[in-house]
């Protein structure tokens, strides 16, 4: 007989109700790689009268998430039910009772990972969060594991399922921003919150969660850079391609000579011909450089009911391990040999800059003029003939210069009379 193992599921939404049909579905080979047998005694929801795709038994249901940390029959919780202060106060008292904790949030474990973590570690009780990073792409695993005797050079991510399907369908079907999104949200790729999918802060919740294990502390959310996809229009994403450019929510994260640690995410112009050009629609990849391993790429489907209850499952397995034969293994390691971010003016790269300028004389010699005096060496114009109203597109490809001396020079340009709309400023990655 098979040692059987509670389950508390916090959450019967996208993900959750899938975690539940998947371990039906796959119970069988589950348990047989588990070696341990898991059955759900409980599960929270919000509104019991709420219907559901999924069925499950109705005397599993309840409304009181803490009802499945108050059975003693359940030893692992699994949070899937979004938010932050709810879920933070939920898992906390989890820790403390001792059950061993699963959860898909990214937003909680950027913002409070550093103390769930130490909290685990103090009651010596497991935390797993695969599915926080890139959906279904075990790419947690991959850097906590597989890497871990490597120097992480960089790494190269598309983390948002969202804003790469809207980049996607904006470039491939000339579809607006607006239509695009309502699709990702149709298919349940879309935070509750959108704004958080396309403002770049759920992509920057999981670079944060992958800094923090690749460099070992905690990345302060307010070192980090980010810009969300509000501002690409369908021209800039023509003007790049013309350029030998697509634009993708790229999270880059890299260490420096001295050791410091740059996050940022930003809609980025990468060469067509580099392999994240062509990941596409709800799909994420993810570029990991290590000194000893070099180049690696995971490329996956970031978001979705199927592709995140399979990491979910992942980290039951493993919990289910670690309480059949305990551990001294908390989930995150954390160590002194890095320990602060690179401040985001000091980030050097090639840009894009976007500018509404008046159609006369003169005015190219103005912008090229302010770029010098600033510095900034200019690599490539692009004027296209046609009028945006009153005012035309001037683009611009810059050489290398560091963030804070490109953000100045932009604003002196914004302030130029003969500039007519708010400038456009966009990182370009070439990957070296
Ligand atoms: P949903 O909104 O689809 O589901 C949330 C579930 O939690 C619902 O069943 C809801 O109940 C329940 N719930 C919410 N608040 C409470 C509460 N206070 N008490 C009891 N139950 C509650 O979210 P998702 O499944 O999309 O996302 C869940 C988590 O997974 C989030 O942290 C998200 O960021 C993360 N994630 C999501 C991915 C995706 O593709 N959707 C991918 C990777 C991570 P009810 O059904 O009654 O409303
Ligand atoms: N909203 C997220 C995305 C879900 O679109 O990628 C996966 O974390």
């Amino acid at each position: 007989m098979k040692k059987e193992i509670g389950i508390g599921l916090a959450g019967f939404g996208t993900v959750g109700s899938g975690v539940y049909k998947n371990l039906v579905r796959n119970g069988a080979l589950i348990e047989e790689r588990a070696g341990v047998c898991f059955r759900v005694r409980r599960i929270a929801v919000k509104d019991l009268a709420e219907p559901r795709a999924v069925e499950a038994p109705e005397e599993l249901f309840v409304t009181r998430p803490d009802e499945l940390i108050e059975d003693p029959g359940i030893q692992i919780v699994i949070e899937l039910m979004g938010g932050i202060d709810f879920p933070l106060a939920f898992i906390r008292r989890a820790i403390q009772a001792g059950k061993s904790v699963i959860t898909a949030n990214k937003a909680l474990l950027a913002e409070h990972g550093r103390e769930i973590f130490e909290l685990a570690k103090e009651k010596k009780v497991a935390v797993f969060f695969e599915a926080a990073v890139a959906g279904g792409i075990p790419i947690i695993k991959a850097v906590r594991e597989s890497f871990v005797g490597n120097h992480i050079e960089c790494i190269h991510g598309i983390f948002n399922g969202t804003s790469n399907y809207i980049l996607t369908r904006m470039t491939d079907a000339g579809l607006d921003f607006s239509p695009a999104l309502e699709e990702a949200q149709k298919l349940g790729y879309a935070e509750a919150d959108p704004a958080l999918d396309v403002n770049g802060w759920d992509a920057a919740h999981k670079a944060i969660i992958l800094a923090s294990l690749a460099y070992g502390f905690w990345v302060d959310p307010a070192k980090v850079h980010v810009e969300g996809i509000e501002n690409v229009t369908a021209s800039d994403i023509r003007f790049a391609d013309e350029l030998g450019y697509r634009i993708k929510l790229i999270a880059t994260i890299k260490a420096d000579d001295e050791g410091k640690i740059e996050v940022r995410v930003a809609p980025t112009l990468i060469p067509k011909s580099h392999v994240l050009a062509s990941v596409n629609g709800v799909f994420n990849a993810v570029a990991v450089r290590g000194d000893v391993v070099g180049e690696t790429l995971f490329y996956g489907r970031g978001a979705g009911q199927d592709p995140t209850s399979s990491a979910v499952l992942c980290d039951l397995v493993e919990a289910g391990i670690a309480l059949s034969s305990p551990k001294e293994s908390h989930g995150f390691a954390a160590h002194d040999l890095y320990g602060d971010c690179k401040p985001v003016a000091d980030s050097v790269s090639k840009f894009y800059l976007r500018l509404g300028v008046e159609d006369r004389p003169g005015v190219l010699a103005q912008i090229a003029g302010a770029l010098g005096a600033a510095d900034i060496g200019i690599l490539s114009v692009i004027q296209p003939e046609s009028h945006t109203g009153e005012f035309i597109s001037l683009v611009l490809i810059l050489h290398d210069a560091p963030y804070g001396k490109m953000l100045t020079a932009t604003k002196t340009l914004a302030a130029l009379p003969c500039v007519k709309s708010e400038p456009l400023l966009l990182h370009m990655e070439t990957f070296l």
